[in-house]
């Protein structure tokens, strides 16, 4: 814990340059954190580390999470840095619509897997042993989406994706709870950022990122397995997950959708 007592020390985030990425390591910031953040865009690392307390402590990784060496290597410069870990945070990913009946499209698809699913294991992967070593309570933490519970029309890839982290996390949990690793799933409802201020429909209980950021923190601390946030879509994660098939289809059959567009 840091010396302030309220939260770790020691934190790896990707996806760090935007929306739920930038409010979480303002919230570990202000815990009195020392950060390692990742994106491609590093303009955008190095400004929001300059608005950060303590900037000199935190370091930026200008990483593509589908660059599996490169996380490894960025890892490994932080623990070094830092001289350890405590929480890793997966939060890389992008959502597009896509649609299996358009060739171009599954691509479109091959990247949201390699980012949101793929990426996340591999962003776990050099800690892992790290957090096994150290002997204090470590935690991985991997975001879902309330998209993973039901498959949504015209998000093919990206429901299939968060479904995958859901299962994942769920399975390397058990694989890590031997070792004290606490595994915890997020999945957020409707967040404001870059990522949904293109739905072109309307986001029931959207939440701004950074209450999004400290509810995140607590639960992480709390090394829950699992949460929604804000807790009115976990009801609605809920009441989806026991739905019936045909009453599924009925309600969502004309359910709006995410815009395609070509492969980012
Ligand atoms: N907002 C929501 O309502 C919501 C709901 C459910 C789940 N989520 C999940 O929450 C996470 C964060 O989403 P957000 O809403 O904060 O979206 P965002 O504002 O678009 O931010 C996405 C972040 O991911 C990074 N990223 C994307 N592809 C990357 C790559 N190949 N390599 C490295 N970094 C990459 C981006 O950085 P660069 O572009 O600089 O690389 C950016 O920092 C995502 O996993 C998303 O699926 C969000």
């Amino acid at each position: 814990m840091s010396k302030q007592g309220a939260g770790p020390e020691r934190v790896f985030i990707t996806g760090a340059s935007s929306g739920l990425g930038a409010a979480l390591a303002a919230e570990y910031a202000a815990q009195g954190a020392t950060l390692g953040l990742l994106a491609r865009r590093s303009a955008m690392l190095d400004q929001l580390i300059a608005t950060l307390p303590n900037p000199e402590r935190h370091r930026a990784y200008a990483v593509d999470v589908r660059d599996h060496a490169a996380i490894a290597a960025a890892a490994q410069a932080f623990m070094a840095h830092a001289g350890g870990i405590d929480v890793v945070i997966a939060n890389a990913g992008i959502s597009v619509g896509t649609l299996t009946e358009f060739a171009e499209d599954i691509p479109v698809f091959e990247a949201v897997i390699a980012t949101n699913v793929v990426a996340t294991a591999a962003t776990f992967a050099p800690f892992i042993p790290a957090m096994k070593a150290q002997r204090t309570p470590a935690r991985l933490v991997g975001i879902g989406s309330v998209a993973g519970i039901r498959g949504l029309p015209g998000a093919e890839a990206y429901s299939a994706s968060k479904a995958a982290v859901i299962s994942y996390c769920e399975s390397l949990r058990l694989e890590l709870k031997p070792y004290g690793i606490r595994v915890v799933t997020l999945c957020p409802g409707y967040i404001d950022t870059p990522m949904t201020q293109v739905n072109p429909y309307p986001m029931p209980f959207l939440m701004a990122p950074a209450r999004f950021a400290a509810k995140a923190a607590r639960t992480i601390a709390a090394g829950s397995s699992y949460k929604v946030i804000p807790w009115q879509m976990g009801v609605v994660a809920k009441l989806l997950r026991m739905l019936p098939n045909p009453l599924y289809d009925l309600a969502f059959a004309k359910a709006p959708h995410k815009p395609r567009k070509a492969a980012p």
